[in-house]
């Protein structure tokens, strides 16, 4: 008897684990699934081989064709490359989700908050309220223009004080990044010296580099926590939510107490309090509250920075560039005035070289997950309802079909031969498109724009030491400079 049930017991798990193993009809092409782990091994051994989890998608992509599909832990996973697939999953609405699971929950409550990872009526609605009222805080207008620009003035201060010695590059930006949005968010600044700002970003820093954007290990396999949090990266996880959520907690009590609920709100955390209290509207709790200025605080922070970082490296890695976009802001700005917005339009190389900084850099490389909504269809494969859609823009990039010689720095690219910038949307879009196109674009761009300007306008970078001078960033969320110093000489 014992025999018997023991039989029955092996031969019903042998069948799940078969069935485990089984893919989904006509799903895209990928390799075998194991069961219960899924590709996550393969994946993994893949990621450790090539240092970047783009990269793993993008090897994957040129075996098995522009729509990949594994298994990841107990999550399907579909990768689009190319822009053919990637137009088609940033563009149609059945892959407009984002992935949930309990990585995606953990930062929210347990819920589906914020905006980022939220979908469906809820984010449209929170969305719509987020630009409507940062806009009405100056985003997109010369009110943020003019912070910037104070913000700039004071950066470029504290170069000028310190230019004596050789300056850390890939974070100084950080803190006045940030400012730019949080005076919009929260009506407050931090000095740029401000320690326990720089330690927190420091820490949402390295909170990106834990994960990857299908979630992760603690997404595909959560009951890890309980037996390994520290190799999971969970404590690590927990540590950074903890911090963040006690920073934010103590913002959005300040407001509280010092707000009137009679007058215009000061800032967006005012206009949201404000919507909870006049309004039966469900949706504007104190959870999503704290959950969408987490979103904001962490998306638009490191993203820009990131991108400014990198831009000085490749300054200081072609002097030549430095000095054609130094040439350019002399004679199109003068040298008695910062660079403003509305010397953009003229200043087509300082553009061409943003622009090809970006495609360079590829700080979002695999965007932000998205989630098919429904059963779908991608290039012909079936995708079904909750398979985390992912859109590799480093594909697109850096296709030597679409660019000649990708890993070439060269700005000229982006320009015609009347001088006039020209690009097609569908082989590059830092930001993504369609309706889950960054939200923080506008933004993003200013920021860059008018810091990077202002740098060049006011010093000249150069080489420190060769060591750390490299273009392949540390691997996560984004891709973040690695650790590099330059010597700021003042222009006269
Ligand atoms: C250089 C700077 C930036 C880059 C390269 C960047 C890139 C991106 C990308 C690729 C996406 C994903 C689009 C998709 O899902 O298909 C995204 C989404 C998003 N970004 Fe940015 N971003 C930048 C700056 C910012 C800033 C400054 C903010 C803050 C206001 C911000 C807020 C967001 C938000 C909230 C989303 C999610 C939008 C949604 O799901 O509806 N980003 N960004």
């Amino acid at each position: 008897m014992i025999f018997l049930l023991i039989y029955i017991a092996t031969s019903f798990v042998i069948v799940l684990l078969l069935i485990d193993m089984k893919k989904p009809k006509n799903y895209a092409p990928g390799p075998s699934f194991l069961p219960i782990v899924g590709n996550y091994l393969l994946y993994r051994t893949m990621h450790k081989k090539v240092g970047y989890h783009h990269l793993v998608w993008t090897y994957l992509s040129k075996k098995y064709g522009d729509v990949v599909g594994m298994k990841l832990g107990r999550n399907l996973v579909v990768a689009a490359s190319g822009p053919q697939a990637i137009k088609e999953v940033l563009t149609r609405e059945d892959f407009d989700g984002r992935p949930d699971g309990f990585f995606f929950r953990l930062r929210t409550f347990g819920k589906r908050l914020g905006i980022v990872f939220s979908e469906g009526q809820f984010w449209k609605k929170q969305r719509k309220f987020s630009i409507q009222h940062l806009r009405s805080f100056g985003f997109g207008k010369k009110e943020m223009e003019q912070m910037i620009q104070d913000e700039t003035r004071s950066l470029l201060d504290i170069f000028e004080n310190t230019c004596d010695k050789p300056i850390y590059m890939h974070s100084a930006f950080d803190v006045s990044v940030l400012n730019g949005l949080w005076a919009m968010m929260a009506g407050e600044r931090f000095e740029i010296e401000d320690e326990r700002l720089k330690k927190l970003l420091q820490i949402v820093n390295d909170a990106f580099r834990l994960v990857d954007m299908s979630g992760g290990l603690i997404n595909q396999m959560p009951y890890l926590r309980h037996i390994a949090p520290n190799a999971c990266g969970y404590n690590k996880i927990m540590d950074v939510l903890t911090r963040m959520w006690q920073f934010l907690e103590e913002t959005i009590n300040d407001h509280r107490k010092s707000m009137c609920y009679m007058q215009q709100p000061r800032d967006l955390i005012d206009a949201f309090l404000q919507k909870m209290e006049y309004t039966n509207d469900t949706s504007f709790t104190d959870d999503q509250l704290m959950s969408l200025c987490l979103d904001l605080f962490m998306a638009g922070s490191e993203t820009t920075s990131n991108s400014l970082g990198f831009s000085m490296l490749l300054m200081v890695l072609h002097p030549d560039v430095q000095g054609k976009v130094q040439d350019e802001l002399d004679r199109e700005v003068g040298r008695n005035r910062l660079p403003s917005l509305s010397d953009k339009p003229i200043l087509k190389y300082t553009e061409a070289v943003l622009m090809e900084i970006q495609r360079r850099t590829n700080i979002a490389p695999l965007g932000i997950a998205h989630r098919a909504v429904r059963d779908t269809v991608l290039g012909g494969y079936n995708v079904p309802e909750g398979t985390i859609v992912l859109t590799n823009l480093h594909s697109i990039h850096m296709d030597e079909k679409l660019w000649e010689d990708p890993l070439e720095f060269r700005p000229e690219r982006f320009l015609d031969e009347k001088n006039e910038i020209i690009f097609d949307e569908s082989c590059f879009m830092p930001f993504g498109i369609g309706k889950r196109r960054c939200l923080g674009e506008t933004l993003g761009k200013t920021n860059i724009f008018l810091f990077f300007t202002a740098v060049l306008h006011n010093f000249t970078l150069d080489k420190v030491d060769d060591d750390n001078l490299s273009l392949e960033g540390f691997d996560g969320v984004t891709i973040a400079p690695r650790p590099f110093k330059v010597k700021l000489t003042p222009r006269c």
